[in-house]
């Protein structure tokens, strides 16, 4: 269900233009809002598992004149965050081919390091945590949001709809990944050696109707598209019957008044000990 061409083949969501535009709406004020008080001109930060890099950009305005450093493993998505960077005039941002698990930078040497939907599709949280840990100053700080799938929801569900989370959360893990990890950063983070850990949740909804339109066109176009029904049935997740089920279900829906989704995130701040 990826690009052959992807660096990440086995990354659940994958990069077609769906999900890119998907990716494309976030900003640092609707998906890292928990963060911004942490924001301070001067800071040397770097975000994991950048994608197209809408939120990095948001990091590299809010600490101006320091500098932002965005990895990912995916080369088109640094080609678009580098693009997006340049456009909107962001010198201080850098965007860089590389493994969260093994990143390219010396020990010690950012203030912030940055995840969002990133965790829940790496195998080894720990790997991750531990290499951001190293890469952080003592007494720096990190910020992770990700997603709770189990909690999330489309209402009305018409008995149906339920079941799109459930199956999107069995591709995950199928792909060595974690739907709900949002509910367990304060634990990995504790067990990676952060202190000081400040966790909290939240929600990213769709009401108006604009939203539900928008919301329903990407579960259309890549939940329900060929490449992930067939993943799923391959992987044994769902039949084409659920899928059909889903369809009629999701049309519904669109046309209800009382159209309403939202996907839940956990979100935790913790700290590198100072030495
Ligand atoms: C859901 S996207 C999130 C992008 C961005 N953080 C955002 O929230 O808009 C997840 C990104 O993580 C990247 N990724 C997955 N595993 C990675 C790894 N081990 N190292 C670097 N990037 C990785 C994928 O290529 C993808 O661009």
């Amino acid at each position: 269900m990826t690009e052959p061409t992807s660096a990440t083949p086995h990354y659940t969501m994958g990069f077609s233009e769906t999900i890119l535009r998907h990716s494309r709406r976030r900003t640092v004020h609707s998906h890292a809002a928990h963060l911004l008080p942490h924001l301070k001109p001067g800071l040397r930060a770097l975000d994991l598992g950048c994608g197209p890099g809408t939120i990095s950009v948001g990091l590299a305005k809010a600490i101006e004149p320091g500098e932002l450093h965005g990895v990912d493993m995916e080369p088109s998505q640094v080609a678009v965050a580098s693009a997006i960077a340049e456009a909107g005039g962001q010198g201080n941002a850098t965007f860089h081919v590389g493994d969260v698990t093994d990143l390219p930078f010396d020990d010690d040497s950012f203030d912030l390091v940055h995840g969002h939907a990133v965790l829940t599709y790496i195998p080894d949280t720990q790997a991750a945590l531990a290499e951001a840990r190293r890469v952080l100053k003592p007494g720096g700080l990190i910020s992770i949001r990700e997603a709770v799938y189990g909690s999330s929801f489309l209402a009305p569900d018409y008995e149906v709809i339920g079941l799109a989370w459930s199956i999107f959360s069995e591709l995950v893990t199928a792909d060595d990944g974690h739907p709900n990890i949002g509910k367990d950063l304060k634990r990995h983070l504790l067990q990676a050696g952060f202190t000081n850990i400040t966790s909290s949740a939240s929600f990213t909804s769709y009401s108006t109707a604009d939203e539900v339109d928008y919301f329903a066109s990407v579960i259309k176009d890549w939940f329900l598209s060929a490449d992930v029904r067939t993943a799923a049935m391959e992987y044994g997740v769902a039949t084409q019957q659920h899928f059909d089920n889903l369809e009629r279900a999701l049309k519904r829906w669109i046309s209800s008044p009382n159209a309403f989704g939202a996907v839940a995130y956990g979100e935790s701040i913790a700290y590198k000990p100072p030495r």
